[in-house]
């Protein structure tokens, strides 16, 4: 079998230095460029929690390695700005551990550069010693029903990018003259985005919430938002914290039917701890009897309902098919045990009217690059522990390597796993260690393109432009959401 540098090599297809013969490969001088790297220099691919925990490991465990991170956009921290709801600031805290690792003299940010586009995958494997893949999942995972292009559905994705800034959707507009919504999936961005849709605006305006989205929720009509899952209660996506959130919602009631937690009480004695205290608290909320909260609950003017066992199936569309005026749930039950628990329609519907349709039924990953294997049904690049099948020097970190899902922790805890594979292999002289160029090449490239990259000083200017709009409204910050506006204002 060819050695693994070999089949590096021939990816790279690099033209000016050839690698030895098999036959004289064991005492051939070239492997002695594959010993351990003093210097490493090293790019990251995606500036969220996945890239710059990678990053931050290499750089503490390395003390020679230099990294570069790439981004698409012109400001850092991915999910983190773009995703995180604006009313759970406290976990936006993470930014200052990335901001250290950006401040580090052998960390460098390289944003407005398109990674597939502006430069080539391997154009960076050519300039780096090791080059990580960690630009999340993208996309929305499509409903794939009839009537879904109809204006008033819309991705629970592009939605939450709108009301946090992300400059492709800040056109979105939703229309939130309807009376009711229905969101499609039952996981924390289900929650978030119904909890967006439900909090008085008074509450919303003293966060980081763009100030087009608020001028929108301001002249909500929204009154009753349905949250749609396929299977049961004990399989909700969602976590305690964010129902608690949903719960104690000023100015809303849930409407939770008893008759879908019948005999539950039994079946959650074996479930995990967690799960267990998730129905427990499910339960108590639908068999609550009118007391203490009964005067809170009866000032309400909104609310909003847990839907179980409907399955999506098709957009109804309104009586001059302009627009969204329905959908219509295929009735399911439940086969299978534990985690294969499915969904089967019976074959009954049901119609549900709403002008508002968000589909939060995940996100995903697109390929890359061509010269980078990708997994269409599971949406990730093939790795093993992060080492990409069949590449070696190439790796992946983050929801790009294991799927979109997982918190910020679980974020962290892959990216540091993804960063040892890369230590160990750079240890064993897997990795090439004849001088690489590291940026000077891919600048001289970028260039030649037109493309300027922006670097975290300059991002800390637009850090500091948006903290200073958002001073005289009470925000931590106003975002600006116009990518030219932003290069103006660095004078690009
Ligand atoms: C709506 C939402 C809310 C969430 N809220 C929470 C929460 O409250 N708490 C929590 O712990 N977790 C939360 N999460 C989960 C958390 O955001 C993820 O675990 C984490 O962001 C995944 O990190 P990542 O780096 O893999 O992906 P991302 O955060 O998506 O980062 C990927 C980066 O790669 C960049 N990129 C993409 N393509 C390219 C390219 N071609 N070239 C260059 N750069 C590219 C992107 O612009 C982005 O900056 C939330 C997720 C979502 C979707
Ligand atoms: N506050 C927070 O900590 C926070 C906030 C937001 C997001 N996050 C995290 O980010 C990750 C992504 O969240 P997410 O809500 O996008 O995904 P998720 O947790 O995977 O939930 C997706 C939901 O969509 C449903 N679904 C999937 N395909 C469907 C289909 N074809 N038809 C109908 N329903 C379908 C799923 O039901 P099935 O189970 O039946 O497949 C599930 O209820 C999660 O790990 C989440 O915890 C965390």
């Amino acid at each position: 079998m060819a050695p693994r540098c070999w089949r590096w090599w021939h990816w790279l297809g690099w033209p000016r230095i050839r690698p030895p013969s098999a036959s004289n490969s064991t005492n051939s001088g070239f492997y002695r460029h594959f010993s351990a790297q003093k210097n490493p220099q090293i790019c990251v691919v995606g500036s969220g929690p996945a890239g710059f925990y990678t990053a931050q490991h290499l750089l503490k465990h390395h003390t020679q390695a230099h990294v570069d991170i790439y981004e698409k956009q012109l400001v850092p921290f991915g999910l983190v700005r773009f995703g995180v709801a604006p009313d759970h600031p406290e976990v936006k805290n993470v930014i200052n551990t990335f901001t250290q690792t950006a401040r580090s003299d052998r960390c460098a940010f390289r944003g407005n550069v398109v990674v597939g586009k502006d430069v080539t995958v391997p154009e960076l494997q050519g300039a780096y010693h090791a080059v990580v893949l960690s630009y999340g999942a993208e996309d929305h995972q499509r409903l794939e029903i009839p009537g879904e292009e109809l204006p008033g559905v819309c991705s629970a994705r592009a939605f939450v990018g709108w009301y946090n800034g992300l400059p492709e959707n800040r056109e979105l507009a939703p229309d939130l003259s309807c009376d009711t919504a229905v969101i499609l999936g039952q996981g924390n961005v289900a929650l978030d985005v119904a909890r967006i849709l439900l909090t008085p605006h008074e509450h919303l305006e003293k966060t980081d919430i763009t100030e087009a989205a608020l001028g929108v929720l301001r002249q909500s009509q929204v009154k009753t938002v349905w949250i749609v899952g396929r299977r049961g209660p004990l399989q909700v996506a969602f976590t305690i914290k964010e129902l608690r959130e949903m719960i104690h919602l000023p100015g809303t009631r849930p409407i939770l039917d008893p008759a879908d937690f019948l005999g539950l009480q039994d079946r959650i004695k074996e479930v995990p701890r967690p799960r267990k205290r998730l129905m427990e608290l499910l339960l108590q909320t639908a068999t609550e009897k009118p007391g203490a909260g009964a005067a809170r609950q009866a000032l309400a003017t909104r609310a909003w309902g847990l839907r179980f066992f409907r399955s999506p199936q098709q957009v109804l569309p309104s009586p001059d098919g302009r627009r969204a005026a329905g959908i219509r749930l295929a009735v399911t039950r439940l086969e299978g045990v534990g985690e294969a628990t499915q969904a089967v329609p019976t074959g009954d519907t049901e119609d549900l009217p709403c002008g508002l349709v968000l589909s939060s039924v995940g996100y995903k990953s697109r390929p890359i690059d061509p010269s980078v294997p990708f997994d269409s049904k599971l949406g990730i690049i093939p790795n093993v522990e992060g080492r990409v099948v069949d590449v070696p020097g190439l790796y992946c970190s983050g929801w790009v390597k294991r799927g979109p899902t997982g918190v910020i922790t679980t974020t962290m805890t892959d990216s540091f796993l993804t960063s040892q594979m890369l230590l160990q292999d750079l240890k064993a002289g897997l990795l090439p260690s004849g001088p690489r160029p590291g940026f000077a090449a891919i600048q001289a490239l970028l260039s030649s393109r037109g493309v300027r990259p922006v670097s975290f000083s300059d991002w800390e200017k637009l850090d500091a432009e948006e903290v200073s709009r958002g001073q005289g409204a009470g925000k931590p910050r106003e975002k600006l959401v116009d990518p030219h506006e932003m290069l103006r204002l660095l004078g690009h």
